[in-house]
C-alpha cells in the first residue's frame, strides 16, 4: 500500500434549487495514494464534476449543502478557509475543466498565461527562472518553446489542450484532476493527449483523477478505476479487478462494458445500457440502478442501499453477491 494524498470519507452534495433538492453525491469514499492515477468513471449527471470541483473547493455556496469529511496530505479541506484553499489551488491540486477550450485567455499569449500561473504561487521568483520555467513546461507538453509568443487561436485542438495541460501542470501539482480532458479531440489527438498525460503523470509522480465517460481510456491510463451511477461509488477496484470479465462486477459496469465497441470479440452489435440515468431530484429507493437493472430482484427495490462487497482492493454495492442473505 503506498501512501495516501486524498481521502474522500462519506461525501455527499445537495443542490437545493426552488426548494427542489438535488442529490448529486451520495456517500462518497474514494482513496488516492501518491503517484497513482484513478479513472472516475460514469453517464452523464452521475455526479463526476460536483465530486471534482468538491475537491477544489468550488462549489457556490449558495443553495449547495454538503456532508462527510476530504482530506489531502495530511490536511482537512471540506470547511477549510477561502484564503487557505487558494495556497492549495493551482499548486498541489490543479484541475484541466471540461471544456478545455475555453479554459485560455484568447487575448494573452499563451507563454504568459503558463507564467501567470507560476508567479502566483512562486512570488519572489525572477522572471528570468519564470521564463526558463516555461520553455520547460512547453517542452514538456511537446510543444517548442518558440511558441510561447503566440495566441490561443494559432494553435490546434489538440495543441490547445496541451497547453491547458502546460497551465495545470505548471506547479507541479501533487494532484491533477482531468475532467473529460480529451473529449472535444478527435481519436488519434486524443490518444497523443493521453499518452503524454501518462508520461508526464509518471515523470512528475503526481497522482491524478481522470473523468471520463470512456472505459478504453480508462485501461490506457489508469491504476484504479471507480464507477458512479446516481452520486454513488457502485464498484471500485485496480484496473485488474474492474477489467476481468471473470470477477464478479455491478450489472452497471457490465452494461457500460457492453456499450464499448469490442473489435476482439467481433461483438455484432453494442448492447446500450436500457433506460436513463435518474435525475438527482427523483432518485429511486434501494439500489439506484435498480429500475434499468437485468438483475434486480424485488430487495434491490425498497430500503437502504445495498451493503459492500469486497473481496480484496475490489467493491461492489450490489445485492446480488450477498448470497448468504439471498
Ligand atoms: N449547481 C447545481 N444545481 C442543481 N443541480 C446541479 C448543480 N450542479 C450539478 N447539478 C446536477 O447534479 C447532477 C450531477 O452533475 P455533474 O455535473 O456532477 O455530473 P457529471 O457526472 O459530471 O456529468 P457529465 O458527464 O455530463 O459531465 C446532474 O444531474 C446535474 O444536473
Ligand atoms: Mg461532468
Amino acid at each position: 500500500m503506498g501512501e495516501k494524498l486524498l481521502e474522500i470519507k462519506d461525501y455527499s452534495v445537495t443542490f437545493t434549487s426552488d426548494k427542489v433538492d438535488f442529490y448529486a453525491v451520495n456517500h462518497v469514499n474514494l482513496t488516492v495514494e501518491k503517484g497513482e492515477a484513478l479513472g472516475l468513471v460514469g453517464e452523464t449527471g452521475a455526479g463526476k464534476t460536483t465530486t471534482a470541483l468538491s475537491i477544489m473547493g468550488l462549489l457556490s455556496k449558495y443553495g449547495t449543502k454538503t456532508d462527510g469529511e476530504i482530506w489531502f496530505d495530511g490536511k482537512q479541506l471540506t470547511g477549510m478557509k477561502e484564503k487557505d484553499y487558494r495556497k492549495i489551488r493551482g499548486k498541489h491540486i490543479s484541475m484541466i475543466f471540461q471544456d478545455p477550450m475555453t479554459s485560455l485567455n484568447p487575448v494573452f499569449p499563451v507563454g504568459n498565461q503558463i507564467a501567470d500561473v507560476i508567479k502566483i504561487h512562486n512570488p519572489k521568483m525572477n522572471q528570468n527562472d519564470v521564463n526558463s520555467k516555461v520553455d520547460e513546461i512547453m517542452k514538456m507538453v511537446g510543444i517548442s518553446a518558440e511558441r510561447k509568443f503566440d495566441y490561443p487561436h494559432q494553435f490546434s485542438g489538440g495543441m490547445k489542450q496541451r497547453i491547458v495541460i502546460a497551465i495545470a501542470i505548471a506547479c507541479n501539482p501533487e494532484l491533477l484532476i482531468a475532467d473529460e480532458p480529451t473529449t472535444a479531440l478527435d481519436v488519434t489527438i486524443q490518444a497523443q493527449v493521453i499518452k503524454m498525460m501518462r508520461q508526464l503523470q509518471q515523470e512528475l509522480n503526481s497522482s491524478v483523477i481522470l473523468i471520463t465517460h470512456d472505459l478504453g481510456i480508462v485501461a490506457n491510463f489508469c491504476d484504479k478505476v471507480a464507477i458512479m451511477y446516481g452520486g454513488e461509488i457502485v464498484e471500485s477496484g485496480t484496473l485488474e479487478d474492474i477489467f476481468d470479465k471473470s470477477l464478479p462486477h455491478h450489472p452497471y459496469t457490465i452494461g457500460l462494458f457492453n456499450s464499448l465497441p469490442n473489435i476482439a470479440e467481433k461483438t455484432e452489435r453494442l448492447k446500450p445500457i436500457l433506460g436513463l440515468t435518474p435525475h438527482p431530484s427523483e432518485l429511486p429507493q434501494g439500489c439506484k440502478f435498480h429500475p434499468r437493472c437485468p438483475e434486480c430482484l424485488d430487495k434491490c427495490k425498497s430500503g437502504d442501499i445495498p451493503s459492500l462487497y469486497t473481496d480484496g482492493t475490489h467493491c461492489i454495492q450490489c445485492h446480488l453477491y450477498h448470497k448468504e442473505d439471498a
